[in-house]
């Protein structure tokens, strides 16, 4: 019962902080409700699973447009989701309140240098991509970071540092998403020192209620912004803000939009879209059956192939539902290496997974919503996250990432670069494959603000 090791774990803190007023004051301000449901729905075994008793792949719209009446939409749409950006009604807003314990890099994520010429951080290369695109558009477009208590203070100071990149302080908002205990498997909480407990951010589920509470969605409605463009900090080639699906995500009347990528295989490690009824829902990867996921269309593309890069539109009024707490997201486990003191004192630095930590998802909002749509997206062109430094989603595959996509970019305008060379593009005055393709690029200036370019 989770309400036995509430009450064990509420007479060992009075126990242990007896000499510390300030781990009292911790344990006091606890919400024991809430880490009461963490432990129903994280500890205690579960009976059966929780996978929806019926669904099947989710539908989504395909990258370019497959016939002549989906052609018409995609203009409509493109068309509308410039509309809505020039009138203002959208902002952008990234999740950058994780810990990055795979990446080991000693800063928030958002900081590490990431472009393959210049080294630019995350933030500076969305900073300029929404600069860039606010002139397009002539807008002001409005930032939104949430970071977590930890971060909070490093990632105000860098931009501070870098003077806002230019966007207008005013323009940029930074707030700290919640955290949550960690326990042991057992449930007991676990100490950082003496005199606090081991806490860490709940989720980037936490994001919706954080935007709240932050008085963020109140000044987007002061703004008039009516749509969300959300992304994660750790992927340095999202669209920010991307007119066709932010355009069609409105046409559809939808509460929250989703891009989609084609899995590589049955077994890629992304959540999958299901559908279930008229509703989307996110199946893990973990937890999609076997069976399932290698089953198979007639045309031999497998079934459950929309994987999800979380990417996302999210409609204001719609987060405004979280408001009252009456919706939640269910809370899930995440198995972590988490350094703490025992009851003796002892300092305990695990070499394996020692702790649970309590996280909600973003995703977990798919099934409330309203006319949830997907719209593929092409990997190449707009997904390739820095999760690790080496290996699969590290620094060096995103930088080849990056460096590829510059080179397809150009080679598109008509631009030869030869195979040898590093290519890196300012997101400021090219925040777009778009823009490149409207530049007059006869006069390129090489290695000026716009291009950089070394040989090999
Ligand atoms: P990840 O799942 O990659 O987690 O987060 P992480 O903490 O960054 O990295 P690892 O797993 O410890 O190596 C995906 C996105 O969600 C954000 C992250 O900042 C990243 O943009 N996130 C994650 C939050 O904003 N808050 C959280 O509590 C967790």
């Amino acid at each position: 019962m989770a309400m036995d090791i509430i009450e064990k774990n509420k007479t060992r803190m009075a126990h242990l902080s007896e000499n510390s007023a300030e781990l009292s004051k911790q344990v006091d301000s606890l919400d024991w409700d809430e880490l009461t449901s963490a432990l129903n729905e994280c500890i205690l075994p579960k009976e059966e699973t929780s996978l929806p008793a019926e669904y099947g792949p989710a539908s989504y719209f395909p990258l370019a447009p497959e016939t002549a009446e989906q052609k018409i939409l995609y203009d409509k749409a493109f068309r509308h989701g410039e509309f809505l950006i020039r009138n203002g009604k959208t902002a952008a807003f990234t999740v950058a309140g994780g810990q990055g314990t795979r990446l080991g890099y000693d800063g928030p994520k958002g900081t590490l240098p990431v472009s393959p010429i210049k080294k630019k951080p995350l933030f500076q290369l969305f900073a300029e991509q929404i600069h860039g695109l606010s002139k397009v558009y002539e807008v002001t477009i409005p930032w939104y970071i949430m970071c977590s208590p930890l971060n909070l203070e490093a990632t105000t100071s860098h931009f501070e540092e870098k003077n806002y990149y230019g966007l207008g302080k005013e323009n940029l908002k930074f707030f700290a998403q919640g955290v949550m205990p960690a326990t042991d498997f057992e449930g007991n909480l676990l100490r950082a020192s003496q005199d606090s407990l081991a806490l860490s951010p709940n989720g980037h589920g936490g994001s919706l209620k954080a935007l709240i509470d932050s008085g963020s969605v109140a000044d987007m409605a002061k703004r008039g912004v009516d749509h969300i463009s959300y992304f994660q900090v750790d992927n340095p080639l999202v669209s920010t803000i991307n007119p066709l699906f932010i355009g069609l995500h409105d046409l559809q009347q939808s509460d929250m939009s989703s891009r989609s990528l084609t899995k590589t295989g049955p077994f890629e490690k992304l959540g999958n879209f299901v559908s279930i009824g008229d509703r989307v829902t996110i199946i893990e990867y973990s937890d999609l059956p076997e069976e399932k996921a290698l089953e198979k269309e007639h045309d031999g593309r497998i079934k459950y192939r929309a994987g999800s890069p979380a990417i996302h539109i999210l409609r204001r009024d719609f987060i405004e539902q979280f408001a009252s707490g009456k919706i939640k997201l269910p809370y899930h486990r995440a198995e972590k290496k988490v350094t703490h003191i025992d009851d003796s004192g002892n300092l305990i630095n695990p070499a394996q997974p020692n702790a649970v930590k309590f996280e909600t998802f973003v995703f977990d909002a798919l099934p409330l919503a309203k006319n949830p749509l997907i719209l593929e997206a092409d990997r190449l062109e707009e997904f390739s996250p820095v999760k690790n430094m080496t290996g699969v989603d590290s620094l060096e595959s995103s930088q080849f990432d990056q460096i590829k996509r510059a080179k397809r970019w150009l080679s598109n305008a008509n631009i030869k670069i030869p195979e040898s060379s590093t290519i890196e593009l300012c997101p400021l005055s090219y925040p777009s494959e778009l823009t490149i393709l409207n530049a007059d690029l006869n006069h390129i200036d090489w290695n000026t603000d716009q291009i950089y370019i070394t040989q090999k």
